[in-house]
Protein backbone atom coordinates (compact mmCIF):
# COMPACT_ATOMS: atom_id res chain seq x y z
CA UNK A 1 0.00 0.00 0.00
CA UNK A 2 1.63 3.17 -0.71
CA UNK A 3 1.08 6.51 1.33
CA UNK A 4 -1.85 8.52 -0.08
CA UNK A 5 0.43 12.12 -0.67
CA UNK A 6 -3.26 13.27 -1.56
CA UNK A 7 -4.43 14.08 2.26
CA UNK A 8 -3.14 17.26 3.93
CA UNK A 9 -0.40 17.29 5.64
CA UNK A 10 -1.22 17.38 9.25
CA UNK A 11 1.18 19.41 11.74
CA UNK A 12 3.29 16.46 13.69
CA UNK A 13 4.96 16.63 16.85
CA UNK A 14 7.94 14.84 14.89
CA UNK A 15 7.98 18.26 12.43
CA UNK A 16 8.75 20.16 15.45
CA UNK A 17 12.89 21.53 14.88
CA UNK A 18 12.70 23.04 18.44
CA UNK A 19 13.33 26.42 16.98
CA UNK A 20 10.16 28.33 17.29
CA UNK A 21 10.41 31.13 13.95
CA UNK A 22 11.14 27.92 11.68
CA UNK A 23 8.62 26.18 12.74
CA UNK A 24 6.03 28.89 13.04
CA UNK A 25 7.52 29.26 9.30
CA UNK A 26 7.30 25.47 8.42
CA UNK A 27 3.52 25.72 9.43
CA UNK A 28 2.89 28.31 7.24
CA UNK A 29 3.68 26.32 4.32
CA UNK A 30 2.44 23.26 5.32
CA UNK A 31 -1.17 25.64 5.14
CA UNK A 32 -0.32 26.59 2.21
CA UNK A 33 0.54 23.26 0.53
CA UNK A 34 -2.61 22.18 2.50
CA UNK A 35 -5.11 25.01 0.94
CA UNK A 36 -3.41 24.21 -2.39
CA UNK A 37 -4.29 20.63 -2.00
CA UNK A 38 -7.90 22.00 -1.63
CA UNK A 39 -8.36 24.48 -4.19
CA UNK A 40 -6.22 23.52 -7.15
CA UNK A 41 -8.50 20.24 -9.56
CA UNK A 42 -7.00 19.24 -12.84
CA UNK A 43 -9.62 22.00 -14.18
CA UNK A 44 -8.48 24.70 -12.69
CA UNK A 45 -7.07 27.61 -14.99
CA UNK A 46 -3.91 27.78 -15.53
CA UNK A 47 -3.55 31.19 -13.43
CA UNK A 48 -4.91 29.50 -10.89
CA UNK A 49 -1.98 27.44 -10.38
CA UNK A 50 0.61 29.73 -11.86
CA UNK A 51 -0.55 32.22 -9.09
CA UNK A 52 -0.42 29.34 -6.50
CA UNK A 53 2.78 28.05 -7.46
CA UNK A 54 4.22 31.64 -7.10
CA UNK A 55 2.94 32.06 -3.64
CA UNK A 56 4.99 28.69 -3.10
CA UNK A 57 7.98 30.69 -4.92
CA UNK A 58 7.59 33.69 -2.75
CA UNK A 59 7.24 32.03 0.47
CA UNK A 60 10.01 29.45 0.09
CA UNK A 61 12.34 31.95 -0.93
CA UNK A 62 11.69 33.84 2.40
CA UNK A 63 11.91 30.61 4.53
CA UNK A 64 15.03 29.43 3.13
CA UNK A 65 16.61 33.02 3.66
CA UNK A 66 15.77 32.61 7.29
CA UNK A 67 17.42 29.23 7.94
CA UNK A 68 20.12 29.91 5.65
CA UNK A 69 21.00 33.42 7.90
CA UNK A 70 20.35 31.17 10.74
CA UNK A 71 22.68 28.43 9.21
CA UNK A 72 25.35 31.37 8.83
CA UNK A 73 24.73 33.05 12.51
CA UNK A 74 24.76 30.25 14.38
CA UNK A 75 28.42 29.07 12.96
CA UNK A 76 26.32 25.80 11.70
CA UNK A 77 28.71 26.50 7.99
CA UNK A 78 31.43 25.95 10.08
CA UNK A 79 30.75 23.42 12.76
CA UNK A 80 29.07 21.32 10.10
CA UNK A 81 30.37 21.90 6.86
CA UNK A 82 28.93 19.03 4.77
CA UNK A 83 25.76 18.74 6.31
CA UNK A 84 25.19 22.68 5.62
CA UNK A 85 26.46 22.74 2.67
CA UNK A 86 24.20 20.00 1.53
CA UNK A 87 20.85 21.74 3.30
CA UNK A 88 21.32 25.17 1.38
CA UNK A 89 21.83 22.47 -2.13
CA UNK A 90 18.36 20.99 -1.20
CA UNK A 91 16.83 24.34 -0.97
CA UNK A 92 18.79 25.06 -4.28
CA UNK A 93 17.65 22.47 -5.90
CA UNK A 94 13.95 22.92 -4.79
CA UNK A 95 13.59 26.53 -5.68
CA UNK A 96 14.89 25.13 -9.05
CA UNK A 97 12.53 22.67 -9.29
CA UNK A 98 9.36 24.71 -8.75
CA UNK A 99 10.49 27.72 -10.76
CA UNK A 100 10.72 24.74 -13.72
CA UNK A 101 7.29 23.92 -12.72
CA UNK A 102 6.02 27.47 -12.86
CA UNK A 103 7.57 28.11 -16.19
CA UNK A 104 5.72 25.34 -17.57
CA UNK A 105 2.74 26.62 -16.38
CA UNK A 106 3.80 29.87 -17.93
CA UNK A 107 4.46 28.21 -21.06
CA UNK A 108 0.52 27.14 -21.57
CA UNK A 109 1.76 23.08 -20.11
CA UNK A 110 -1.04 21.73 -17.73
CA UNK A 111 0.98 19.79 -14.32
CA UNK A 112 -0.64 17.28 -13.44
CA UNK A 113 -2.42 18.48 -9.37
CA UNK A 114 -1.20 15.39 -8.12
CA UNK A 115 1.91 15.05 -9.15
CA UNK A 116 2.65 18.75 -8.27
CA UNK A 117 0.72 17.82 -5.02
CA UNK A 118 3.06 14.95 -4.16
CA UNK A 119 6.43 16.24 -5.11
CA UNK A 120 5.90 19.56 -2.82
CA UNK A 121 4.40 17.37 0.02
CA UNK A 122 6.80 14.67 -0.30
CA UNK A 123 9.80 16.92 -0.08
CA UNK A 124 8.66 19.28 2.49
CA UNK A 125 7.91 16.18 4.64
CA UNK A 126 11.51 14.83 4.53
CA UNK A 127 13.41 17.98 4.30
CA UNK A 128 11.90 18.97 7.78
CA UNK A 129 12.49 15.37 9.54
CA UNK A 130 16.28 15.56 8.15
CA UNK A 131 17.80 18.68 7.62
CA UNK A 132 15.80 21.01 9.45
CA UNK A 133 15.49 19.20 12.47
CA UNK A 134 19.54 18.28 12.33
CA UNK A 135 20.31 22.24 11.69
CA UNK A 136 17.39 22.72 14.58
CA UNK A 137 18.94 20.16 17.42
CA UNK A 138 22.34 21.99 16.28
CA UNK A 139 21.05 25.38 17.17
CA UNK A 140 19.64 24.19 20.60
CA UNK A 141 22.71 22.48 21.75
CA UNK A 142 25.06 25.36 20.76
CA UNK A 143 22.41 27.58 22.96
CA UNK A 144 22.48 25.14 25.88
CA UNK A 145 26.18 25.15 25.70
CA UNK A 146 26.00 29.47 25.80
CA UNK A 147 24.13 29.33 28.61
CA UNK A 148 25.95 26.89 30.66
FE1 LIG B 1 15.74 23.84 5.25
Amino acid sequence: MSVDLMQPIAWRVDFSTGVGMIDDQHRVLINMLNDAATKLTDQSSLEEVGRIVQGLVNYTDYHFKTEERAISEQGYDTARPVDAEAHIGQHRDFVDKVIAVRDRIRNGHRVPKDELVAFLSSWLTTHILHSDKALGAFMLDRKMRESR
